[in-house]
């Protein structure tokens, strides 16, 4: 029988430490754990959310239903050869652990994705990306529960329709499918190193350091400690919106009149504008507004100092947007999973 816990407090569940509570919490370890609660009535009579890290997550209010934490562990090497292994990780294991773990093991692939926090079950619903890797680059399937009828599935790299932050898990399946297990295929020899990322480049240089899995993954982490806040010091998710891409004709536009806006080709000729500039130019960086704020380092990342609300973090994110879309007619859409609104 699962535990259902009543009127739980979600601060040290979200990165961002809001205070919310969830009407019905529960911890499952296995597909079982959820098959089983499945058949419970507070599983059928409530709306549900389900919870890795809590790393990119808003609560704008209380959760008025249940709350089911994923901790599915272990990590089950299915198949090696001379050049490749291939590894299902459950979904309750935490990200950074596994690449450390992979690291250490001499797995390549994933290195430049050191320190994003939370789990490897929610990898795939943004299809998290850093320093010019994505981790849909290594995935081979996702598996899970159906959360309509309890089947399992599987899903192909390609069914799991990936792109810029984005998957089918966070479109057509939010919410409707439990992801349990990942499996990913990494390199055991002739990696290929990842190091066109001009701040990368840059720490390997600074620490004398020729390109191998542990120094990228020193890097990467030296780099993301000087720009992006500790949740655990700051609360925050990361990056609160996506960057942006407009087309060229808009682009060329806008250089006109900010001849400085940095730009990167994106799909379709489009150009991708980093919404942390854009922000900036809007004068936010560095604003504090009681107890939230924008980042003094890294202006895409919204913070509670403390004592903050999601409604209040909500509210900063919507000022952000108007003052961008005003500025330079661009529309900024959140990466953040807001609940509540
Ligand atoms: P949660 O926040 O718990 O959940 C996110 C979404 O996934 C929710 O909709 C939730 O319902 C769903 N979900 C979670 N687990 C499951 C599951 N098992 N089955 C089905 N649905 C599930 N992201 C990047 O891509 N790149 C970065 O560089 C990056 N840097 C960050 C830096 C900081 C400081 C922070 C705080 C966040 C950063 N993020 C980054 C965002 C975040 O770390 C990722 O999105 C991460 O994958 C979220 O994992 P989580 O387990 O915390 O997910
Ligand atoms: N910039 C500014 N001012 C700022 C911040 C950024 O002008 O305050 C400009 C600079 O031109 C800088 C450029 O934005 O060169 C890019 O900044 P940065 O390298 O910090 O990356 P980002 O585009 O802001 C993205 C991801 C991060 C990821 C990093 C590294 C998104 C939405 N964010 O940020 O992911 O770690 O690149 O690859 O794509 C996350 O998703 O939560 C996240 C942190």
């Amino acid at each position: 029988m699962i535990h259902i816990e009543e009127n739980v407090s979600l601060r040290d569940y979200n990165t961002f430490g809001i205070q919310a509570h969830a009407r019905y919490f529960c911890s499952i370890t296995s597909e079982h754990d959820l098959l089983a609660l499945m058949r419970q009535e507070v599983f059928k009579r409530n709306t549900h959310l389900i919870l890795g890290g809590g790393s990119n997550l808003l609560f704008t209010k209380d959760f008025d239903g249940l709350v089911i934490k994923a901790n599915l562990k272990g990590i089950d090497l299915k198949e090696q050869s001379e050049d490749r292994v291939t590894l299902q990780v459950m979904s309750g294991e935490v990200w950074h652990e596994f690449v450390l773990y992979c690291v250490h093991h001499g797995y390549g692939g994933i290195e430049n994705l050191s320190l994003i926090p939370g789990t490897v079950g929610a990898a795939p619903i943004q299809n998290i990306g850093a320093y010019g890797v994505e981790v849909n680059e290594v995935i081979e399937r996702v598996h899970g529960i159906d959360l309509l009828n309890g089947e399992q599935k599987s899903f192909t790299n390609e069914q799991c329709l990936f792109g810029y932050r984005e998957s089918i898990f966070k479109h057509t399946l939010k919410e409707k499918f439990f992801i349990s297990s990942v499996t990913l295929t990494l390199t055991r020899i002739n990696h290929r190193f990842n190091v066109q990322y001009g701040a990368l480049a840059d720490t390997l240089n600074a620490l004398n350091q020729p390109p191998s899995l542990q120094s990228i993954s020193d890097a990467v982490i030296q780099i993301r400690k000087s720009k992006l806040p500790d949740p655990s010091v700051i609360g925050n998710a990361g990056s609160f919106f996506k960057n942006p891409t407009i087309s060229k004709t808009h682009y060329e536009l806008l250089q006109k009149e900010h001849s400085k806006i940095p730009g990167y080709p994106s799909v379709n000729q489009d150009i991708k504008v980093p919404a942390g500039w854009l922000i900036e130019q809007c004068g936010w960086k560095g604003k504090r507004f009681h107890h939230v704020g924008v980042h003094a380092q890294q202006a895409l990342v919204l913070v509670n100092y403390g004592g903050g609300t999601g409604e209040e973090i909500f509210q900063l994110a919507t000022r952000i947007s108007k003052s961008v879309q005003e500025k330079f007619n661009i529309t900024l859409t959140p990466e953040v999973n807001i609940i509540g609104e």
